[in-house]
């Protein structure tokens, strides 16, 4: 099996928009990597929610970067439905964090709709309580106005986030002063 030219080994799929990849996402990888024989990071061109911030290439080198250290992760992305990406791969299971009861509520019938078109299963872990309220656009939110986000992202992701917000317009970058 081949995802975007790479040889993909069954194993679990864990698809995302990684705009961009946190801590919280980093946690899930590692410790899917640590369950399943290998990993494939899916990551969805074109989010449905909106427009992302970073590039594909962007938030896939940022995962490229951050997981480095783990053997058995490799790195794709997908357009259209997960379920038809994961079948044509051959993925054993599809890997989602929940974070809060919110989540699970909506996950709960993605997951059950992915089953049904596809047949492959979805395995939740539960966030790490450390990691639960961390997302990726409370993290952008929080750095475009300043604050510090050190602990909530890797360290890869970060040295993007700030060539990122180098390249902004001063009208679009925020106040750094308003939070020192
Ligand atoms: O990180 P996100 O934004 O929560 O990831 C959402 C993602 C990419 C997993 C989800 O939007 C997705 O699966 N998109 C592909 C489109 C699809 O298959 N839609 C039908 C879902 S049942």
């Amino acid at each position: 099996m081949t995802a975007n030219g790479v040889h993909v080994p069954p194993g679990a799929i864990y698809p995302g928009s990684f705009d961009p990849l946190t801590r919280g996402h980093l946690d899930v990888i590692e410790r899917a990597a640590a369950i399943f024989p290998r990993v494939l990071v899916a990551v969805v061109v074109n989010p449905q929610k909106r427009e992302p911030l970073f590039t594909l290439d962007e938030r896939k080198q940022m995962i490229v970067a951050a997981t480095k250290h783990l053997g058995n992760v490799d790195i794709a992305d997908f357009r259209g439905l997960l379920a038809a990406f994961a079948k044509r791969i051959g993925a054993g299971v599809i890997v989602k964090g929940l974070r809060v009861v919110a989540d699970f509520e909506s996950e709960m019938s993605t997951a059950l709709m992915n089953r049904s078109l596809s047949g492959i299963d979805t395995v939740f872990l539960p966030s790490d309580p450390q990691f639960s309220f961390i997302s990726s656009s409370l993290v952008k939110e929080v750095f475009f106005l300043g604050g510090e986000i050190d602990q909530y992202v890797p360290e890869a992701v970060l040295h993007v986030m700030r060539a990122k917000r180098a390249t902004l317009r001063p009208t679009e970058q925020t106040e750094e002063k308003q939070f020192s």
